[in-house]
């Protein structure tokens, strides 16, 4: 059966590895009662812990990647000081961006550096399509890992940046803050674009295909800066990339959830891509998208981590305050709006999964 046959509510077939103990996470994806509203953080294994830290201070955050004993030792650490439903695995989005063929250099004050840029024709020609299990086999092997330590305790989570997010590092060179320079080259040279996102794709459905036959029980798709397109340009160059995207995942038990930041405009929008769950930021009211899009996926977010830095108490009122906006009901996850801030303390960190779960039993009917 094709998940768009599959209806709301209906069960999922059982996934191949360990029966899944909590499976608050995969349900909410599902839009299926829970007791519970799940929560998980974007990078929850990350700079704000001690113990990620001390990993970091051993070795480079790429070999932490390409290592799947050590990337299973990242993924570890968030969930041995929080009460958390979902493992992620230990990873970046700019991994099958270099198995593709381009530098990758993670550097401590400017983030990831792609130095070659990508500016022609002969550029994208020279890109390759990279078989997963060949270039990036560290991956399913990391999945595997994570999966054996976790034994079905919580579902582990798989991802991959979306292919426009993709394209804006390969072809500003760096995280940009205006994304003029992938934007002109969208107006300047849209077939190169065009052929640049069409190898995307075929990329990142390999990528996420490997992962789920590894083991990824749900996959978080990152479009994170597709929020600085206009409405017509997103229609072009992200929604079909990544619809393809999602249309050519064996996913017949593996839901997918979809990032973009800045991307509140177009819900209705992202909504078509086939994803299952829509991962909103801070910007908007989450019972507003609810109403726009509840109806047909279910919704992941929205604490602004801003709010993180808040004392627990007030975390807590933030909580209660994003449970009450989405209401009673089924196809809620909490997160955060975007990443968590590597200044949180931990504490913090774990005020807000608590919280999660404390106040969240009275908007559920229990199962
Ligand atoms: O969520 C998790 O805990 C899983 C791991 C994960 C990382 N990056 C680890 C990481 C995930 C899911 C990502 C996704 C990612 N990476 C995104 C999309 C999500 C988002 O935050 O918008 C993007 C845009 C990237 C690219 C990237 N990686 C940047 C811009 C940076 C530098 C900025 C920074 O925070 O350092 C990274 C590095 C990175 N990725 C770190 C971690 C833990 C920090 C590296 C370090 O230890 O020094």
């Amino acid at each position: 059966m094709s998940p768009k046959q599959r209806q709301a509510g209906q069960p999922a077939p059982p996934h191949p590895g360990y029966p899944i103990h909590n499976d608050r996470l995969l349900k909410a994806c599902r839009r299926q009662p829970v007791d519970r509203t799940p929560v998980w953080i974007m990078r929850q294994a990350g700079r704000y812990l001690p113990a990620y830290r001390a990993l970091r201070k051993q070795v480079s955050f790429m070999k932490l990647c390409k290592t799947p004993e050590l990337a299973l030792q990242a993924t570890m650490t968030p969930l041995a000081v929080m009460d958390v439903d979902a493992a992620i695995l230990f990873s970046d989005i700019l991994i099958p961006v270099e198995a593709m063929g381009m530098k990758v250099v993670f550097t401590e004050k400017k983030g990831p550096q792609l130095p070659g840029a990508i500016r022609s024709e002969a550029d994208v020609a020279k890109l390759r399509v990279p078989d997963p299990e060949e270039t990036m086999a560290f991956v399913p092997q990391a999945i595997r890992l994570i999966n054996a330590e976790l034994r079905g305790r919580i579902p582990l989570l798989g991802f991959s940046g979306a292919p426009y997010t993709l394209a804006t590092y390969m072809v500003e060179g760096e995280t940009s803050k205006n994304f003029y320079g992938i934007k002109r080259r969208l107006f300047e040279a849209p077939k190169l674009m065009h052929a640049l996102l069409d190898k995307l794709a075929d990329t990142v459905t390999a990528y996420l295909n490997a992962q789920i036959a590894a083991g990824a029980h749900a996959v978080q798709l990152f479009d994170t800066w597709a929020g600085a397109l206009s409405p017509t340009e997103y229609a072009e160059f992200a929604f079909p990339y990544t619809q393809r995207v999602i249309a050519g995942l064996r996913r017949e038990r593996t839901p997918v959830i979809l990032y973009v930041n800045g991307g509140s405009d177009y819900l209705e929008r992202m909504a078509e891509t086939g994803a299952d769950v829509l991962s909103l930021d801070w910007r908007i009211d989450i019972g507003e998208a609810r109403r726009r899009v509840g109806h047909k996926v279910a919704l992941q977010g929205n604490l602004d981590p801003c709010a993180l830095y808040g004392p627990p108490a007030a975390i807590r009122a933030q909580v209660a305050r994003v449970l009450q906006s989405f209401g009673k009901g089924e196809g809620h996850i909490f997160n955060l709006g975007h990443g968590i801030l590597p200044d949180i303390p931990v504490a913090h960190a774990v005020a807000m999964v608590d919280a999660v779960h404390e106040e969240s039993a009275r908007f559920h009917r229990g199962v």
